[in-house]
């Protein structure tokens, strides 16, 4: 009886091994598919855009090039830590032939529409005005092919956070 016992139980202790380490493969080899898709889904759409800002006034990009024909969907992301009133970013891009610095004159006057003149028609796009920590995501359709200026039009930030939307 005794040794039965013990043959039961050794079978019983690799069956359980057994089925732990098959769910642990399992587990890895899909967080691995995960990722892999989604560095694939980045990669295959040039319009999937991601700009970072942070405390120091900067865009992470002086260039942001995608495709004509497509919707751009431009994810504005604010890496720092401190308050939107402090250092609030936006990103906002210009439509052909406005001048940068007018048009950064002109919005900052506009406290109150979060330096997004009212009626403008001078936008092709803008984010939303935020602070440390947030993300804000705006989709368009790419205009004609071209090189257009964007900017964050919180006051004073337009100097160093300025750069080049390229569409192709
Ligand atoms: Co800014």
């Amino acid at each position: 009886m005794k040794t039965l016992r013990i043959i039961v139980l050794a079978i019983f202790s690799i069956t359980v091994i057994g089925c732990g380490g098959k769910e642990e493969k399992k587990k890895e080899g899909f967080s691995y598919e995960k990722k892999s898709e989604v560095s694939k889904k980045a990669e295959s759409n040039p319009n999937d855009v991601i700009i970072t800002s942070n405390d120091a006034m900067q865009f992470n990009k002086k260039e942001i090039k995608v495709k004509a024909g497509q919707k751009v969907k431009l994810t504005l992301k604010h890496i720092g830590k401190l308050d939107v009133n402090v250092m609030g970013h936006n990103i906002v891009i210009l439509k052909k032939g406005v001048d940068l610095t007018a048009f950064a004159a002109k919005a900052a006057t506009q406290r109150d529409n979060k330096y997004i003149p009212k009626n403008s028609e001078d936008i092709i796009a803008h984010s939303d005005l935020i602070g440390g920590g947030q993300v804000s995501v705006v989709e368009f359709d790419a205009p004609e092919a071209g090189t257009y200026e964007f900017l964050c039009s919180f006051p004073g930030h337009s100097g160093l956070m300025k750069g080049k939307f390229i569409v192709e």
